[in-house]
């Protein structure tokens, strides 16, 4: 097929993509995930890593999703199938369009919260908080209420299918090409007011001086799992968008940016929570209600809180969007390439799907005590989803990408890829050397280690 075949969809220009791809990575998983993640697992030892596996192993990765995808027009499954037609390869595309439908179960569930944040701050739910303890019954009742959770969860979902129903170009490029910078902008006014809170220094020495003691084998398994998480790897995404990039745009410098931009908004994110957190007398280990509980309490010492958060909740909802829409468009060009199906059917079937799927983790923060404890105390059905999809199938599909892109298809045909039209390689053999040891030697130990030692959740 044609990259411009114009059923299959083109970005608009070489901008287009990025913000697209950026607009992909970025989303809760820099505000919502990475504090509390980076919290619960030490916090400045934990982000030195979390910065060392962006670039040792997330950037190799995307560089070797956008060639497969660039190269083969085509979805994850149909990628591997085209590219060795008789071999299992294409069970790790399956892989990723499983994947996609897991972590938009959950996703959308949180995504649906935000949108329900920012409509609680415009009606002044949150106006009078005085105390973190307070923030923390707010959002404690909220999410227990299982009609609020599931409503906005469908809300979400319904969302998402609305653009992805639009095709890619059209919906995705011209929302995030505005929303973006207003975030980043947002974010920064709230980080200053976060670290000039009382009490605050204790915040900042946790999130940036690093404990090295704090490390365990554990945490690279976080780190990594949070790594392929925000930029958007392991599942196939980065193969999809890649699908629809032209030849002539630079591989190597579009992922670059996307994963110094998605690295910049996480510790963003982070400079907001935790000199918050401290200054509140806060545990940093609070698990997915961090940034509710957190966000709201800042808020509430700010002048013009309101605006603020009703701005910034917005923007979470919108950041959210863009990411919900990129894991939906993998099954959804999966069955449209491979069987045939209308991007309508399929886009509507997966949504049908992925909402039934995600029911239990609806009703896992409080509303129902089955699925709230699914694993263990504070351990409910969100979070189990969200290890296995968004950390674990996320480790083994890179593990296989690396893998593939680095043995199968080969460093010489994706350097082959990367340089059509006459794009510059900067550092291919330093990329070699990453896809074919570092990636999956890594990853491997890792995945070992969780296996072994039975330490998942
Ligand atoms: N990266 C997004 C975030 O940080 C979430 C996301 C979108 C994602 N597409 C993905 C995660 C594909 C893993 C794989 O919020």
């Amino acid at each position: 097929m044609s990259n411009l075949d114009s059923s299959r969809g083109n970005w608009n220009s070489k901008i287009g993509f990025i913000v697209a791809a950026a607009g992909s990575a970025i989303g809760l998983g820099n505000i919502w995930r990475f504090p509390y993640v980076a919290g619960e697992n030490g916090g400045a030892a934990f982000v030195f890593i979390y910065i060392i596996f962006v670039i040792l192993i997330g950037l190799p990765v995307m560089i070797a999703e956008l060639s497969i995808g660039r190269n083969t027009e085509k979805n994850p499954v149909g990628a591997f199938k085209k590219l060795f037609p008789r071999s299992l390869w294409k069970i790790i595309g399956g892989l990723g369009v499983f994947t996609g439908i897991g972590i938009l179960s959950f996703y959308a569930v949180i995504a649906g919260y935000m949108v329900g944040y920012f409509v609680k701050i415009i009606l002044g739910d949150l106006n009078n908080i005085t105390s973190f303890e307070q923030a923390d019954q707010i959002f404690k009742s909220f999410s227990a209420n299982p009609y609020i959770s599931i409503g906005l969860f469908f809300l979400f979902i319904f969302l998402t299918v609305i653009v992805v129903m639009g095709g890619v170009s059209t919906g995705i490029e011209r929302w995030s090409k505005i929303l973006m910078p207003i975030l980043f902008f947002l974010l920064i006014a709230l980080a200053i007011r976060s670290v000039t809170l009382k009490g605050a220094m204790e915040g900042l020495v946790f999130y940036l001086q690093p404990d090295f003691s704090k490390i365990t084998l554990t945490t690279f398994a976080r780190a990594l799992g949070q790594a392929l998480f925000s930029l958007s790897l392991g599942m196939g995404t980065m193969i999809t968008y890649g699908s629809y990039i032209s030849k002539k745009d630079n591989i190597v410098t579009s992922a670059s940016s996307v994963c110094l931009f998605d690295t910049l908004i996480a510790i963003l994110a982070g400079l907001v929570i935790f000199p918050a957190l401290f200054a509140m007398g806060m545990d940093p280990a609070g698990g997915p209600g961090l940034v509710f509980v957190v966000l709201p309490s800042i808020f509430a010492k700010m002048s013009g809180g309101i605006i603020f958060g009703a701005g910034i909740f917005l923007l979470l909802s919108v950041a959210a969007l863009t990411s919900t829409i990129s894991l939906l468009e993998v099954p959804v060009a999966y069955f449209v390439d491979e069987h045939g199906w209308s991007r309508k059917k399929a886009v509507t079937l997966m949504g049908i799907i992925t909402f039934f799927i995600g029911i239990p983790s609806a009703l896992a923060l409080g509303s129902n005590y089955f699925f709230t404890t699914f694993i263990k105390e504070n351990f409910g059905f969100l979070d189990f989803m969200n290890a296995l999809f968004g950390n674990y199938s996320l480790s083994i599909g890179a593990f296989f990408i690396a893998v593939f892109a680095g043995y199968k298809w080969g460093t010489h045909a994706v350097s082959k890829e990367v340089q059509a039209e006459g794009s510059l390689f900067y550092y291919r053999r330093m990329w070699a050397f990453l896809i074919r040891l570092i990636c999956p030697i890594a990853i491997f130990i890792i995945l070992a280690y969780i296996a072994w030692t039975g330490n998942y959740f």
